[in-house]
C-alpha cells in the first residue's frame, strides 16, 4: 500500500530557532502535502556540527522541533518523524556519496561559500561536503519530491546530478528527485534588510515562531518599506523590495492574492498595512506555539514519536544502503 503513494522527504537543521521563512518556505507546506504522500520529515542535526554549536543548545533545539513539526500539522502516525543521527545510514551513505561528487562542483555551492565568509576561522571539510550528505538524506528514501525553500534548490539540483553520475556507473540505484518550491513564501526576507533572506543570524529582521505575540509585531511595525506615499501598497519587488516581501508574507498566511491586497490597502498608508500583515502573522503563529509548549510538557510522547520514526526511517534507509553497498563492490557482511 504504502509504495504506491509517492514520497515526499524534507529536513531542517535545528542551528538556530525556527523561523517563519522556515514555517513558510517549507514546514507549512509539508502539513499540506501529508494527506497525499508517504512523508518523511527529520531534524537535519548532522549538518548542524558543520558550524559550532553549544551541546546543550542543539539539544534543546531539536526536541522543541520536533515538538513544533507536529504542532505545525505533521500527525506522526501518517508521517515519519526522525532525527538524522538516530539513522546511522546517512551518515554511511553520506561518505559513499562524498567518493562521488567533485570537488568542482562543491566549489560552487552558493551556501558553502556564503558560510565559509561567515565563519573564516572555521571552514571545515564538513561545511564543504555538506551537500553529499544532503543528498544522502534524500536518495536513501527515494522520494520523488523534496519540498524546499528556494535557497536549497542548489543543493537538489546537486543531488539529482550526484544521483545520475552513480546510477550511470552502476544503473539503476537511485530515483531521480525533483525540487518542489511553493508559489507563496519561498523566499522570505529579512524584515529590516529585505536584499537578504530572513535568517536567525540577523534576529532583529526574522521573526521566530515561538515569539511573543507583542515583539513579531513590533518587528513588523519596523519593518523596512520606502517613501512612497501615495497607494504605496504596490507588488513591486524590484523597486520596491521591502513592500514586496510583506505582501508575499500577507498573501502567504492569508491567501489573498496581489491585487486583492493591493485593492485591500488602496489608500490607506503603511503604517495600516504593516500592523494588518503583523497581526495576520501573529494569529497564524498562536496556535503553533501554543501547541508547540503543550506538547513540549510531555517528553516522554515526543520520545516515543521520534523513536518510532527512527525505526520506519532506518528501514527503509537500511534497504538503500545495502544495494549500494553491493553495488560497489563491499563484502556482504
Ligand atoms: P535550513 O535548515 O537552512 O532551512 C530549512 C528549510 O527552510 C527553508 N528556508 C526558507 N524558506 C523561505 N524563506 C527563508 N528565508 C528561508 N530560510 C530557510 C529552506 O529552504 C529549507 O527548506 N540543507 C538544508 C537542510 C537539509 C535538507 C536535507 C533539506 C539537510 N538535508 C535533505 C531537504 C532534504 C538546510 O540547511 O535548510
Amino acid at each position: 500500500m504504502e509504495n504506491e503513494k509517492k514520497v515526499l522527504l524534507s529536513g531542517i537543521q535545528p542551528s538556530g530557532d525556527l523561523h517563519l521563512g522556515n514555517y513558510l518556505g517549507a514546514i507549512r507546506n509539508w502539513a499540506q502535502l501529508s494527506d497525499q504522500f508517504d512523508c518523511y520529515w527529520f531534524m537535519a542535526d548532522l549538518h548542524t556540527i558543520t558550524v559550532r554549536q553549544v551541546p546543550a543548545e542543539l539539544r534543546r533545539r531539536t526536541l522543541v522541533q520536533i515538538a513544533t513539526y507536529i504542532a505545525c500539522g505533521l500527525d506522526p502516525d501518517r508521517n515519519t518523524i526522525f532525527v538524522q543521527s538516530h539513522v546511522p545510514a546517512h551518515a554511511q551513505l553520506g561518505w559513499v556519496l562524498q567518493c562521488y561528487t567533485m570537488f568542482g562542483e562543491l566549489s560552487r555551492m552558493t551556501q558553502f561559500k556564503d558560510k565559509s565568509a561567515k565563519h573564516a576561522d572555521n571552514i571545515n571539510a564538513g561545511l564543504f561536503t555538506y551537500p553529499s550528505l544532503m543528498a544522502a538524506d534524500i536518495l536513501l528514501y527515494q522520494p520523488d519530491f523534496v519540498p524546499v525553500g528556494a535557497d536549497q534548490k542548489q543543493h537538489v539540483e546537486i543531488c539529482r546530478d550526484i544521483a545520475n553520475r552513480f546510477n550511470g556507473v552502476y544503473g539503476e540505484t537511485f530515483k531521480i528527485p525533483e525540487p518542489y518550491i511553493p508559489k507563496a513564501g519561498a523566499r522570505v526576507m529579512s524584515l529590516n534588510q529585505p536584499g537578504t533572506k530572513m535568517s536567525k543570524s540577523m534576529p532583529e529582521g526574522c521573526v521566530f515562531l515561538m515569539e511573543k505575540p507583542e515583539d513579531i509585531l513590533r518587528k513588523f511595525k519596523r519593518a523596512v518599506t520606502d517613501s512612497d506615499t501615495v497607494d504605496p501598497v504596490r507588488y513591486d519587488p524590484e523597486n520596491k523590495p521591502g513592500v514586496a516581501n510583506l505582501m508575499q508574507i500577507y498573501a502567504a498566511v492569508t491567501g489573498r492574492s496581489y491585487p486583492q491586497i493591493e485593492e485591500e490597502f488602496s489608500g490607506q498608508g503603511y503604517g495600516a498595512f504593516k500592523s494588518a500583515v503583523g497581526e495576520a502573522v501573529v494569529e497564524t503563529l498562536r496556535p503553533i506555539r501554543e501547541e508547540t509548549e503543550r506538547l513540549l510538557a510531555d517528553k516522554g510522547y515526543l520520545e516515543t514519536v521520534y523513536r518510532a520514526g527512527a525505526q520506519r526511517a532506518e528501514h527503509i534507509a537500511r534497504r538503500t544502503l545495502s544495494k549500494v553497498y553491493r553495488k560497489v563492490g563491499f563484502l556482504a557482511p
